[in-house]
This record gives C-alpha cells, structure tokens and sequence, in this order.
C-alpha cells in the first residue's frame, strides 16, 4: 500500500474511533438526562462507530499493513437537550461523509482499487447515517416541548437493536 493511502486510512480509523468515543460520551449525557432511549441509540452507535474503525484496521491486516493509532481527543458533549444532541450528530456524520469522500478521492488518485471497494460500503453508510439523524430530529421537532411527545421518541429511540454483522 502507499504511505500516502495508509496514512489516510490511519487518520480514518482515528476518526471512526473519535466518533464511536463522541456518541458514547452522549450517551452518559443521556442516561444524566433520564432518557434511557436515547442513552441506547447512542450506545449502539458506539458500537457501530467501533466497528467503523475495526473494518478499516482489518483491511489494512489483510493488506499486510500495520495500522497505527493515534490520539483520540477528550468528547466535549455539553447538549441540554434531545434536539440539540441530534443536530450536532447530525453536524458530525456531514463531517465524516465529507472525510471518507476526501479518502475516496486519496485512493482514486493513488489507484488503490481493493480500497476504493471497501469505502464503497462506507459511502453506503454514510448517507444511511446522514438519514437516520434527519428522521429523528424531524421526530424530536414534532414533539416540541412536549413530555408526552419527548417520551414517545425516548421510548423508539430505546428500540433500537446492534445490527446484525453482515456478510463481507
Ligand atoms: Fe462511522
Ligand atoms: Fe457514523
């Protein structure tokens, strides 16, 4: 692989990591809040955000490449409410988006085709979290100011479910 592919990788993996470290500092945010649905929906987004990083540290594996991890800074996640913490996830996944196209561009100049199909699925998921953070917030507006409204989102946020690992 080319130091300037592995390099871009590397800073990728530290992103997905950033991120999964983000949503879980939001989740303890939550649980403060007492909205354990949310505190969920975060938590699985933690674990999403993990494996985010661990697809792309175990293609540099199988690529006979060492993946090197760098700092993950401190979470500043201050929100004071449910409509808040969404639009800044919402604000985060438009910054990642913009990272893995801005790494897809990296393995397109650099001819890296094995990378180019992996981030694939990454562009993929990219606009289902894009998505996924609209659809709530859409939600999270409807239910305004209302404790009733506010309880009905916490209740289907607390549904979600881990995906299941998909084959590759
Ligand atoms: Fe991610
Ligand atoms: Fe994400």
């Amino acid at each position: 692989m080319k130091s300037r592919t592995l390099d871009a990788v590397n800073n990728q993996i530290q992103a997905e990591f950033q991120s999964a470290y983000i949503y879980l500092a939001m989740s303890a945010r939550f649980e403060d809040m007492k909205m354990s649905g949310a505190a969920n929906w975060m938590r699985i987004q933690w674990q999403e955000e993990t494996a985010h990083a661990m697809k792309l540290y175990d293609h540099l594996i199988r690529r006979g490449e060492s993946p090197v991890l760098q700092t993950i800074d401190k979470p500043e996640v201050s929100f004071e409410s449910a409509l808040d913490a969404f639009e800044r996830v919402l604000e985060h996944e438009r910054h990642v988006t913009h990272l893995i196209h801005s790494l897809y561009e990296v393995a397109v100049e650099e001819k890296d085709y094995a990378l180019q199909t992996l981030l694939h699925w990454f562009i993929d998921e990219q606009v289902e979290e894009e998505e996924n953070a609209e659809a709530i917030i859409d939600s999270l507006r409807l239910a305004g100011e209302s404790g009733q409204g506010l309880f009905l989102v916490d209740r289907e946020l607390g549904q979600r479910a881990p995906e299941e690992e998909e084959d590759e």
